[in-house]
């Protein structure tokens, strides 16, 4: 059954392999530290399953020191003493040094994650870089009101950094979303403490090394690499930590927001999982649906919290779709994410490829019907073929829990309020998408579909100004754009005696 190339280990020369030590430290308060305990805990390449390198491993006695020295420069430090233009500076410099250090980093990425190269170098370092830029240029501009209130008094507002804020990013868009917990409250003068994943730490280590080249003050950002329920759980728990910010597992959400309940509350925006209706019409130009819904889903290992992964086909032209995106499909390589050709790496690890080919097994026992894929690419590493299910129904646990994984699931539908009705018969809403030619019906669907994003004739279409989170489970408030500054900032409101 599979067409797929076996993974290919050895990177191709075009790429200049990125240096790692053999054990890297983490970083608190500006210095490069071991963890208090000593211990270390490996990474990964998904790609061969074979140790990168070892990574200091933080538990609560390395985020108490981290919180310590975001407290410190938060409270005494140059940082918020710093203009509001100056913030911005660093900011802009610290998107420079990215920039710079383009090639390095993607491959960092594609070592650590297994992403092809080319969409770490095209698209995730790009993004990462356009993030900071964005966050940067609205550092001098984010300010209160005055407010007309009656009597003898002058009143205003002021929109003041949240303070220390705690960080916990997944290990699917490493760089990315570094940027889109970094960016804004670097922009709003908070301090912070980031833990990335467990199976992805490199690249956030690496930028904060270009942080402090930038000349971002020490204790401004602090990196604790670790696992979830040990320094994870230290963050979200932590009595001097005033918000964090999460993206991940929505059950890992409500451990994260019932920490924060029971701690200090402590502001939490969580940016969760999904299940996204991509609606095709027989009106579409099919050609366009297929490739959209193609790269919707598959984009990244699948391994993304919007793909689109209820793929809605209407049923007049269901058999056309099918046998243009199978033939896609077919000619997916697989592979050496090193490789310029490759187009689909590995999954992030053992864990996660144990789960995606779970749910194969699943659909297969729930009768949907494989029309390509389901199989392990290789003898080593964690790659799996491009999946598709047809004849998937609302009820099989394929089109309701999220897989993350190259596993597409094609239901069919008959009319618009039909459709309108079982893409919001989930308890998530992160994402939706549609396509025709109507614009009415487009529009119709933008405003009646329960989902914090609509994309309408294109998918995965991303730009630091446009905001970006859950209805419903699939989250608490908005990254990206204006909207996430309001998440890392407090209104004060200041009331002056004229009389
Ligand atoms: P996860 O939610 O467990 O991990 C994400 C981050 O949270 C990691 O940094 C992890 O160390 C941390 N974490 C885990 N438990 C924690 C705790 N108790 N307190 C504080 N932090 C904690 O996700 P995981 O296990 O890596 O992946 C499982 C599934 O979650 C995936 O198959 C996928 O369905 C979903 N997921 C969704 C993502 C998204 O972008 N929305 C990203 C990653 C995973
Ligand atoms: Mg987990």
């Amino acid at each position: 059954m599979s067409t797929a190339t076996a993974a290919v280990t050895q990177p191709k020369p075009a790429v200049k392999m990125p240096r790692v030590k053999a054990q890297e430290p983490m970083l608190i308060n500006g210095k490069w530290v071991a963890s208090v305990s000593g211990k270390t805990f490996a990474t990964l390449n998904p790609s061969t399953g074979e140790k990168i390198c070892d990574v200091a491993e933080a538990d609560k006695a390395d985020v108490d020191l981290a919180v310590k020295a975001a407290r410190k420069a938060f409270d005494d430090g140059p940082w918020t003493k710093m203009s509001a233009s100056e913030r911005g500076r660093l900011i802009h410099k610290l998107a420079d040094l990215i920039e710079k250090n383009a090639d390095e980093l993607a491959a960092l990425e594609t070592l650590d994650n297994g992403k092809p190269y080319s969409d770490a170098r095209n698209i995730d370092v790009p993004l990462t870089v356009k993030c900071y830029r964005y966050y940067a240029g609205w550092a001098d501009k984010i300010h209160g009101k005055t407010i007309p209130v009656e009597g003898p008094f002058f009143c205003y507002t002021r929109h003041e950094p949240v303070g220390v804020v705690g960080q916990i990013i997944p290990w699917n868009f490493p760089l990315l979303m570094q940027a889109w917990k970094w960016g804004p409250a670097l922009a709003t003068g908070c301090t912070m403490v980031l833990k990335p994943a467990e199976q992805t730490p490199l690249t956030a280590l690496r930028v904060g090394a270009l942080a402090l080249e930038a000349g971002i003050p020490d204790g401004v950002v602090n990196v604790v690499p670790g696992f979830g329920p040990t320094a994870g759980a230290a963050i979200t728990s932590h009595l001097d930590v005033n918000k964090v910010a999460f993206t991940g597992e929505v059950t890992t959400g409500q451990l994260i927001m019932k920490a924060a309940a029971e701690s200090n509350l402590k502001r939490v925006t969580l940016e969760l999982g999904g299940k996204s209706p991509n609606i095709v019409f027989a009106d579409a130009d099919l050609d366009a649906a297929v490739e959209g819904a193609y790269f919707g889903l598959f984009f990244n290992q699948g391994q993304c919290c919007c793909a689109g992964s209820r793929l809605f086909v209407e049923d007049k032209v269901h058999d056309a779709f099918v046998e243009k995106m199978l033939k896609k499909a077919k000619s997916r390589k697989v592979g050496d994410p090193f490789d310029p050709a490759t187009e689909q790496g590995p999954q992030v690890s053992q864990e996660q490829f144990d789960r995606v080919m779970s749910y194969i097994d699943i659909g297969k026992n729930e009768g949907a019907k494989l029309l390509h894929g389901g199989s392990r690419v290789g003898q080593r590493g964690y790659f799996i073929e491009p999946t598709i299910f047809d004849g998937v129904s609302d009820s099989m646990r394929i089109a309701k829990e999220e897989i993350f994984g190259p596993v597409m699931n094609i239901l069919r539908f008959k009319d618009i309020d039909e459709v309108v009705k079982r893409s919001n018969q989930t308890c998530f809403g992160l994402a939706a998408a549609v396509w025709t030619r109507d614009i009415t019906k487009a529009h119709r669907l933008a405003a009646s579909l329960r989902a914090g994003t609509v994309w309408i004739n294109c998918y995965d279409v991303f730009d630091a100004a446009a905001p970006f989170g859950g209805f419903k489970m699939s989250g608490i408030g908005r990254e990206l754009g204006e909207y996430a500054l309001h998440n890392y900032t407090e209104v004060k409101t200041v009331t002056v005696n004229l009389g």
